[in-house]
């Protein structure tokens, strides 16, 4: 596209001004506080910001989402955000690789007051998906672990969801790395493009990209 087209591809977004965005529409409470101290708890500092937890959030409710799947848990701060967002009958499972991530997470969650709407699934997502197979279909499919298995992930999402279900990846400009000629940004790459498949899509520019998608 011509660079003097539009307008739309200036960023206005200082670092202050995204501050000041997430104090004013996405605060934490002491659930939250809890759970976004991945580092606190000897975790990586990976999880999302709280404008992309909110954003979850609001996705659950706009959608009506009754059963969730996630996968990547870490602390579980993202999880507190849509298992809050949830009718009190719905329910959401998130995978995680790591034990003491898990750990970590079912303690936040428990301290977040949704311990109950959440089962953290330990072991690598590719082995344990299976197991909530027959809970299925499911409303919502949010991706954010491991970059190589996104396609995979976006694959079973295809499968799994009923048709106006939402499938969000995280990371979706791989760290600034997408169009490299690496196998994780091959991998990234088809992520996208089968998405667009099976799923109405777009890429949200949040600071990673997020890709937002409806399964048709
Ligand atoms: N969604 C979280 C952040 C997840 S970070 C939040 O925003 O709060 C990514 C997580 O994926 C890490 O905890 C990592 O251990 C986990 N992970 C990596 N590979 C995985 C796999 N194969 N299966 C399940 N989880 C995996
Ligand atoms: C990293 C960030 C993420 O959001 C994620 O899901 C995994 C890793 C990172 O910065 O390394
Ligand atoms: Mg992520």
């Amino acid at each position: 596209m011509a660079d003097d087209a539009s307008r739309a591809g200036d960023r206005y977004a200082s670092a202050d001004i995204l501050d000041w965005c997430a104090d004013t529409h996405a605060p934490h409470d002491a659930g939250l506080a809890q759970a976004f101290d991945a580092r606190g708890a000897g975790l990586p500092p990976i999880q999302v910001g709280p404008s992309e937890g909110k954003s979850l959030g609001l996705l659950v409710k706009m959608s009506g989402a009754r059963k969730i799947v996630e996968v990547g848990t870490l602390a579980g701060y993202s999880a507190v955000w849509m298992a809050r967002a949830l009718p009190a009958d719905g329910h959401l499972w998130s995978f995680e690789f790591d034990a003491k991530h898990a750990a970590v997470a079912r303690k936040n969650l428990d301290a977040a007051g949704i311990g109950d709407r959440v089962t953290v699934v330990e072991g690598a997502a590719l082995d344990t998906l299976a197991s909530i197979e027959s809970e299925g279909p499911f409303d919502l499919v949010f991706v954010d672990a491991d970059k190589k298995n996104y396609p995979h992930y976006g694959a079973w999402a295809a499968k799994h969801l009923r048709p106006g279900g939402l499938l969000i990846g995280d990371n979706a400009f791989l760290f600034g790395r997408l169009l490299e000629d690496s196998d994780e940004a091959k991998a990234m790459r088809a992520f996208h493009e089968d998405a667009r498949a099976h799923f109405d899509t777009v890429c949200l520019p949040t600071p990673d990209g997020l890709v937002l998608a409806i399964k048709k």
